[in-house]
């Protein structure tokens, strides 16, 4: 029989991770059976080309590890992180997430998706979620994301979900080799209160 005091001292962290559904997508947290298909995913230049965080070629096991950091980020309340699914096929196309700033009640959205499901909307249709989440369920105040400027289909993206542009930071990214100017993007609540309902109907 188990020590009860032993159980009390070593409590399993309960895996709360939510996730979230939209008409033709899962957003679910990532499992470690899932790092395969982000391993070969990640792992191509078209991908990595305008992700500022991602390297290529992508470091063998670092899916794995990626993955099996999340529940905890989740738990000290800096990230969360979503697989984007086909509600149709389970299939994984991609990713969004939120890197939460809680002391200034503000997040940062990321997102890929596998080129083979580029321009169907399945981008925008998730980010739309996770913001939503953010600010209905994490309560924040403001929500923002970069994009490279040689990456107009994200800049896309984010105009469709309501984000409006604030600036370009000139030169502030180093790519293989290059340096590239950065667009910044933001939606405060009080934004989103107000344009949320227009949005909507876009989808
Ligand atoms: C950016 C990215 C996530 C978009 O994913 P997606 O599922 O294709 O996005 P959506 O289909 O929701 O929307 C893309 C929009 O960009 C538009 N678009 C695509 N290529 C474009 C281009 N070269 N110039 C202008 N608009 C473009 C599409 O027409 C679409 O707009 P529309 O719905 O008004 O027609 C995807 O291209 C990707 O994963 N890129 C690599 C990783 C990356 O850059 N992540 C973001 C880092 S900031």
């Amino acid at each position: 029989m188990s020590d009860p005091a032993t159980c009390l001292d070593d409590p399993v962290p309960l895996d709360n991770r939510p996730s979230l559904e939209t008409d033709r997508l899962l957003l679910r947290p990532f499992e470690s059976g899932d790092a395969e298909t982000v391993q070969r995913l990640v792992n191509d230049p078209e991908i990595v080309a305008t992700t500022r965080a991602l390297h290529f070629p992508y470091p063998e096991g670092a899916a794995a590890r990626w993955i099996a950091h999340q529940p905890e980020e989740w738990l000290a309340g800096r990230a969360v992180i979503f697989a984007i699914s086909l509600k149709r096929t389970g299939l994984v196309i991609g990713t969004v997430g939120l890197e939460i700033e809680a002391a200034d009640e503000r997040a940062e959205l990321g997102y890929w998706i596998d080129p083979a499901f580029w321009n169907r909307g399945y981008a925008s249709e998730a980010a739309q979620a996770v913001v939503e989440f953010g600010f209905r369920q994490l309560g924040l105040n403001r929500v923002m994301a970069e994009h490279m400027v040689h990456n107009p289909a994200s800049g896309r993206v984010l105009a469709k979900v309501g984000f409006r542009p604030e600036g370009v930071l000139r030169q502030h990214a180093r790519k293989w080799g290059r340096f590239y100017d950065v667009a910044v993007f933001g939606l405060v609540r009080e934004d989103w209160l107000t344009a949320g309902a227009e949005i909507a109907k876009i989808f």
